[in-house]
């Protein structure tokens, strides 16, 4: 499939859901208010590749990354609630440790870049299509 319809109404404040898109996971995570404080708190300077939690969303409380470590691919740990997410909140790559914030961007280990944010939009207020 091209793209990919996600219902967003089922989904509470701080769960989060994974759908598959072109083959690779996508993870649709509602944030919480303080999440989405400590993501935008971050001095773009303390960041490897740095980007504002702004760019990365379309459209609040939703993040929307794919969900493979731009390590060496591996899924990372963090759409159960109890999951490891990390020294940052948002997801743990266990394959080599790395820790990604809730904008899921790159904060400690090997991996060189943020979750990618795929191509995405809203098609109503409880909907997005992927792709
Ligand atoms: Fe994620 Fe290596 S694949 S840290």
């Amino acid at each position: 499939l091209a793209s990919t319809e996600v219902d967003l109404s089922p989904i509470a404040v701080g769960q989060a859901v994974t759908v598959m898109w072109r083959g690779k996971p996508v993870f649709v995570r509602r944030r919480a208010e303080e999440e989405i404080k400590a993501a935008r708190e971050v001095p773009l300077s303390q960041l490897r590749d740095p980007q504002t939690d702004q760019s990365r969303v379309i459209r609040d409380p939703w993040l929307v990354v794919v969900g493979v470590c731009t390590h060496l691919g591996c899924v990372p740990l963090g759409q159960k609630p109890t999951d490891a997410r990390g020294d940052y909140g948002g997801w743990f790559c266990p394959c080599h440790g790395s820790h990604y914030d809730t904008s899921g961007r790159i904060r400690l280990g090997p991996a060189p870049a943020n979750l990618a944010v795929p191509e995405y939009n809203f098609t109503s207020d409880t909907q997005i299509r992927i792709g």
